[in-house]
């Protein structure tokens, strides 16, 4: 089942002046606003039941590339996919009341509007085994396969090593960006 959603009628400045975050140094930074996704369809649900929505195209991406990792022996699920400008907000909020700087904040997170989450086609991706969201996954036979095979469904590691977003090396993220010809 497909949800729309309402035109995004957020204010990332609002948003970001709230949390302490200058627009204009995020910029500098070369980041920049994402189109909220338009529709959401659930795309995966964990073993607890929580259901994981992304943009329909990326949701079948992900199911297609988690259905061959596990032709493949390999077990990938999700952590995250779509999440709210607001549920991003929330998070930073989150760590700021428990003492983190916006500086260190903003070096695993993105600002609210900037988020690759919010478009539906991102995902945070973990394995049996490995800690969630931390850079020993790419340790694992699973980031090894995702390295060899998520660009044929669509998938792209966002912030490798030394990336030009500025934020720490996240190998557990990946985003849709459409299949060449597909
Ligand atoms: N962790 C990535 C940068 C995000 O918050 O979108
Ligand atoms: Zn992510």
């Amino acid at each position: 089942m497909t949800h729309s959603l309402e035109t995004a009628s957020y204010d990332p400045r609002a948003i970001c002046a709230a949390l302490g975050i200058a627009v204009e140094a995020v910029e500098a930074r070369g980041l920049r606003l994402y189109p909220a996704a338009e529709s959401l369809a659930v795309a995966d649900v964990d073993h607890k039941g929580r259901e994981f929505l992304m943009a329909p195209a990326a949701g079948r991406a992900w199911q297609a590339m988690k259905a061959a990792a596990a032709a493949d022996g390999i077990e990938i699920y999700l952590i995250s996919a779509y999440r709210s400008v607001e549920r991003q907000a929330e998070i930073i909020r989150a760590k700021l009341d428990a003492g983190a700087t916006i500086a260190d904040i903003l070096t695993v997170l993105a600002p609210p509007g900037y988020s690759e989450h919010h478009t539906g086609r991102a995902v945070d991706l973990t394995c049996p085994d490995a800690p969630a969201v931390q850079q020993g996954f790419e340790l694992t036979a699973a980031f090894a396969w995702l390295q060899a095979n998520a660009n044929r469904f669509g998938f792209v590691m966002s912030y490798p090593p030394g990336n030009a977003s500025g934020y720490r090396y996240e190998p557990w993220h990946w985003c849709f960006q459409g299949v060449e010809g597909g």
